[in-house]
């Protein structure tokens, strides 16, 4: 057996124990939508904890030379955000009235803090900048690279941060959606900021240069 807690090495090794011990109890629940409400935010931040490591060291990976290791690991973090997003589903189950009896319960906590969600944009903009340092160091620009070959190890790790961009912009959309099917317009989240402002949150772009770069592609050819 492995050291450590636990009726087996499988309990051990998974720390199920702590992990199964993480939800609000039946006697501590307002309701018992407590538990889909709780779990689908857990296991979300497990998602984008795997997904800010993930990009992190991309970030080393791609300050090292090594593009095309940084690409896979990108690539991981889009698989960790489209699964984030489908498991927002579990939410569209939670009944407007159920949700507003659990809310006095989260007091002013909102996703919005969320550790893993600030983790994933900090990694991500330290990967943006090491972006930006290796085509620099490689002599290149934006307008180059995406005029030339689309099979370079660098353009296929900035298609790989463009389809993270796109990934992060479904999230929103879809959370904006179940936000408002559960907690309607035009009132106030948790955080006290208007739902609707989530709506203008879908267009924000964490590599905005990789889609500007487009736009000034689609202008030069007379658009
Ligand atoms: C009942 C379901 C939900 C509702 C009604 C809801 C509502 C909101 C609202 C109104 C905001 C704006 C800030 C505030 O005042 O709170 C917000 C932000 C946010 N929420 Fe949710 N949310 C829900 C579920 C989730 C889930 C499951 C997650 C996953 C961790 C999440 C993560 C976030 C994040 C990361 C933000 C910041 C938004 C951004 O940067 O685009 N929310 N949410």
């Amino acid at each position: 057996m492995l050291p450590g807690e636990g009726v087996n090495d499988y309990v051990r090794y998974m720390r199920t124990d702590e992990l199964l011990d993480l939800q609000r109890t039946a006697d501590q629940w307002v309701h018992p939508d407590e538990l889909l409400f709780q779990i689908t935010h857990q296991s979300t931040e497990l998602w984008l904890k795997l997904a800010g490591a993930q990009l992190d060291r991309a970030a080393e990976h791609v300050a090292a030379g090594e593009t095309g290791l940084a690409e896979l690991l990108v690539q991981r973090a889009a698989t960790a955000l489209r699964l984030i997003t489908e498991q927002l589903d579990m939410l569209r189950h939670l009944t407007p009235a159920d949700f507003n009896r659990i809310r006095p319960a989260l007091g002013n906590g909102s996703g919005a803090e969320s550790p893993g969600w600030q983790g994933l944009r900090k990694a991500a903009r330290r990967l943006g900048r090491e972006f930006d340092a290796r085509l620099e160091a490689d002599g290149a620009d934006l307008r180059s690279l995406y005029l030339g070959d689309p099979t370079t190890a660098l353009y296929r790790l900035a298609e790989s941060l463009v389809a993270l961009d796109e990934r992060i912009a479904l999230w929103r959309t879809e959370h904006y959606k179940i936000a408002t099917r559960i907690i309607g317009h035009a009132v106030l989240g948790t955080q006290g900021t208007p739902v609707d402002t989530l709506a203008r949150l879908i267009a924000q772009k964490l590599f905005p240069k990789l889609w500007q770069i487009r736009t000034e592609i689609t202008k030069g050819y007379g658009s």
